[in-house]
């Protein structure tokens, strides 16, 4: 066990965080970097494969080391299997970025996404995996850490108080290889909690409805997020969003079966939930309005698109997601 390498896919903030969480340990797994890009894989040889974390911009820097890593389409590339894997791309790269490695991934393979938004399991079962025996194991992780990168190898984490929801979200409890859970368990710094399927679910549904209408709003109006609070002329927009979201989230057939309580659902809820994420996150620039900025592609498909896309599935108009979705897509172009 204590030789079996955990893979790391997307070495943006989220991905250098958790290799750093990783390699920290008081008994690490081996981590191999999977690395996309020569400029990349350069720039972090040159710092000898150290990863530096901080928490806080004036907190003390800790570095981590004894990574190994493979570059991405270089002629010997490993063709080994891959056995545990964290996936930390943004939503809209998933399937692009596991291509290149979907023969190295089988039945004995567990992922796990460290991403915001929903979709990205049916994607890459439809794109990469359609043959349900020989498909991976999921799990998905909610980051409740605030993290950006001040340069490839130093990470900042805002604060120590960030935690994060892990879990296997697929159907077949006899697959699950529990390896790569129990050893993001163990880490002091990810702060990260086992969660049962349905508690797990709702975790990702809860947040998402709280992005659905946080990272659109503060995108197109180019604010940080407690303007939302602020402005009294976003409040009739917000509780559409949420009245679309929550007849949504009360019809879909994968929560019929589960175990939870369907009033965490109802829009009073989820506005209660949106309203205290924006007061803890009052003064911060949500990661739509950066991309936006910064000219890069968003999370928009997996966020709202999401919510379209099911409400299509069930019926259930959603015309205000639609909208938002078509506004930020055209941002972007
Ligand atoms: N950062 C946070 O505090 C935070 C908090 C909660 C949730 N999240 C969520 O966590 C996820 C990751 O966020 P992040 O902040 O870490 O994003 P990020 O800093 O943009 O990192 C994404 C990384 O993936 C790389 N990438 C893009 N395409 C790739 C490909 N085809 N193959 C391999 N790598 C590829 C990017 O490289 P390039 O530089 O070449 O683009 C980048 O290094 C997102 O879903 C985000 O919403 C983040």
């Amino acid at each position: 066990m204590a030789n079996r390498p955990v893979y790391i896919l997307g070495l943006g903030s989220i991905g250098s965080f958790i290799a750093q969480s990783l390699r920290s340990l008081a008994v690490p797994p081996p981590v191999t970097l999977l690395v996309h890009r020569q400029s990349l894989f350069k720039e972090l040889s040159a710092n000898d494969w150290k990863l530096g974390l901080r928490v806080g911009e004036a907190g003390a820097l800790k570095q981590s080391s004894g990574f190994n890593a493979e570059l991405l389409g270089k002629t010997n590339s490993s063709t080994s299997p891959i056995r545990d894997l964290i996936v930390a791309v943004k939503a809209s790269a998933t399937v692009t970025a596991l291509e290149p490695f979907k023969d190295r991934i089988g039945r004995d393979t567990t992922i796990c996404l460290f991403q915001n938004g929903l979709g990205q399991i049916d994607d890459l079962n439809e794109r990469l995996f359609p043959d349900p025996s020989t498909r991976p194991t999921y799990m998905c992780g909610v980051i409740r850490h605030g993290v950006y990168l001040k340069s490839a190898s130093e990470a900042i984490l805002s604060g120590p108080n960030g935690c994060v929801d892990v879990g296997f979200v697929d159907g077949d409890s006899t697959r699950r290889d529990r390896f790569l859970v129990d050893t993001l368990v163990r880490s002091p710094i990810l702060r990260c909690t086992e969660l049962r399927k349905a508690d797990l679910i709702k975790v990702q549904l809860l947040k998402l409805a709280t992005n659905c209408v946080l990272n659109p709003l503060t995108a197109l109006l180019d604010v940080r997020n407690g303007e939302l609070l602020e402005n009294s002329a976003l409040q009739p927009l917000q509780r559409q969003l949420l009245e679309e979201i929550s007849a949504v989230f009360q019809n879909l057939p994968e929560m019929k079966n589960l175990d939870y309580d369907r009033s965490q659902f109802s829009v009073t809820s989820l506005e209660t939930t949106l309203h205290d994420t924006v007061e803890k996150t009052a003064h911060n620039s949500s990661s739509m309005r950066e991309d936006v900025r910064k000219g890069r592609s968003t999370e928009i498909d997996n966020i709202n698109g999401w919510i379209v896309k099911r409400g299509k599935e069930l019926g259930i108009d959603c015309p205000v997601n639609t909208c938002l979705t078509q506004l930020i897509l055209a941002k972007n172009r």
